[in-house]
C-alpha cells in the first residue's frame, strides 16, 4: 500500500469519455496532472474544462492512437505541460458486434488497430521514458471482459481483448523490476458511450461487413445506460493500483462466466499424476532454457 499518487503525471487514452474520464476525475482528485487524449476534438475540450473546472491540472490532446508519429509529438506535449510522465492509462477503445462470418478486414484492421495497436503505440512510446524516468509507476490497460471469452457476434472485439489481455501481463513481468506496476482492467458494463464508437472509424477502414443503424445504437445505449458508473469503477482501479493487482474486474455477475470457461481449460488436463517420465523430462528442458536465456539476456540487454 506505498503507492503515491499525489504529484504523478497520468496519460490517459480516451480519456473524454465514459471510462477514460472517470479515470481522469479519479486520479486527479488524487494529486495527479492529468493528459487526456482522444480522437474527438469536441470531446476532449468539453473534458479539460470539466477537469479545470475541479481544480484539476490538465492538459487536453487530440489524438488518433493508431497514429504513432503523432503519439510521440503528443507525449512530448504532454510532458512539457505537466512533467514526466509515470502512470498510463490504456483505456479508449471501439467495438462493432456481427456475425463474425460476415466480418471484412476493415472490420479486423479498425478494430485491432484501436483496441490492440492503441494500447503497443501507448507503451512503446511511454515505457522506455518510464524507465528513463526512474519515478516507478503504473500502467492501466483497459481490456474487457470479453477478453477470457468470445462468441460469433463478439468476435472481432473479443480476440483484440484477449490481445490485450495478453500483453499486458507480459509487460507486467517485464516490468517487476522497475518499480513499475501493471494491471489489466475487464469490465463487464460501463455506463459510457461506446455505443456510439462507430462513428469514429475512419473512411479509409469504410467497408463494413456489419449493418450498424440506429437500431442497433439504440439497444447498445440501453444495456450501457445500465452499465457502473465510471468514476465507481476508476475506485476500483485505484484499489488494484495501491494492491499491484494484475486484474481489475469488479463485477460479481462475471464469477459463473469465468468459472465454467476455466473449469473447461483445467477439464482439460490429464490427472496431475499422469506421465510422470514426460513431465520431467519436459520440465528439466524448459528449466534449463530458462537458465540459458538468462545468461543469454545478461550478456545482450544488460538484463
Ligand atoms: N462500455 C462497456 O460496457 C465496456 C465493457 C468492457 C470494456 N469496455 C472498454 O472500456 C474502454 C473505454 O470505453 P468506454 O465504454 O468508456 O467508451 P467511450 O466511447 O465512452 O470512451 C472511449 C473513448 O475512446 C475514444 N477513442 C476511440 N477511438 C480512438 C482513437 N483511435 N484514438 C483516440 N481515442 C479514441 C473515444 O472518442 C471515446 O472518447 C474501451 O477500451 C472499451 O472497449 C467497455
Amino acid at each position: 500500500m506505498s503507492f503515491e499518487f499525489k504529484g504523478r503525471t497520468a496519460f490517459i487514452t480516451g480519456g473524454a469519455s465514459g471510462a477514460g474520464f472517470g479515470q481522469a476525475k479519479v486520479f486527479g482528485r488524487e494529486g495527479c496532472r492529468i493528459a487526456i487524449a482522444d480522437i474527438r476534438g469536441d470531446a476532449v475540450g468539453s473534458a479539460v474544462d470539466e477537469l479545470r473546472a475541479e481544480g484539476i491540472e490538465c492538459h487536453g490532446v487530440v489524438l488518433d492512437i493508431t497514429d504513432r508519429a503523432a503519439f510521440v509529438r503528443a507525449a512530448d506535449e504532454a510532458e512539457a505541460a505537466l512533467g514526466p510522465v509515470s502512470m498510463l492509462f490504456g483505456t479508449a477503445g471501439v467495438s462493432i458486434f456481427g456475425p463474425l462470418e460476415k466480418a471484412t478486414y476493415d472490420d479486423y484492421d479498425w478494430i485491432f488497430g484501436v483496441n490492440f495497436g492503441g494500447v503497443v503505440n501507448l507503451m512503446q512510446t511511454f515505457v522506455p521514458r518510464m524507465i528513463e524516468h526512474g519515478l516507478g509507476g503504473h500502467i492501466v490497460n483497459t481490456a474487457s471482459l470479453g477478453c477470457f471469452f468470445a462468441n460469433s457476434g463478439s468476435g472481432i472485439y473479443s480476440a483484440s481483448k484477449f490481445a490485450v489481455h495478453g500483453i499486458t501481463m507480459a509487460m507486467r513481468d517485464a516490468l517487476k523490476d522497475h518499480g513499475i506496476g501493471v494491471s489489466v482492467l475487464a469490465p463487464a458494463n460501463i455506463r459510457s458511450n461506446i455505443a456510439e464508437s462507430v462513428q469514429t472509424r475512419p473512411a479509409k477502414f469504410g467497408q463494413s461487413g456489419y449493418a450498424v443503424d440506429r437500431r442497433e445504437i439504440e439497444a447498445l445505449h440501453e444495456i450501457y445506460s445500465q452499465g457502473m458508473e465510471p468514476e465507481e469503477l476508476a475506485g476500483h482501479v485505484r484499489e488494484a493500483i495501491l494492491a499491484n493487482r494484475l486484474y481489475v474486474i469488479p463485477y460479481p455477475e462475471a464469477r459463473p462466466l469465468l468459472e465454467s470457461i476455466f473449469q473447461q481449460a483445467l477439464d482439460a488436463l490429464p490427472p496431475a499424476d499422469s506421465d510422470q517420465a514426460g513431465q520431467e523430462q519436459r520440465n528439466r528442458a524448459m528449466a534449463r532454457y530458462i537458465a540459458a536465456r538468462r545468461e543469454m539476456d545478461a550478456e545482450r540487454y544488460g538484463a
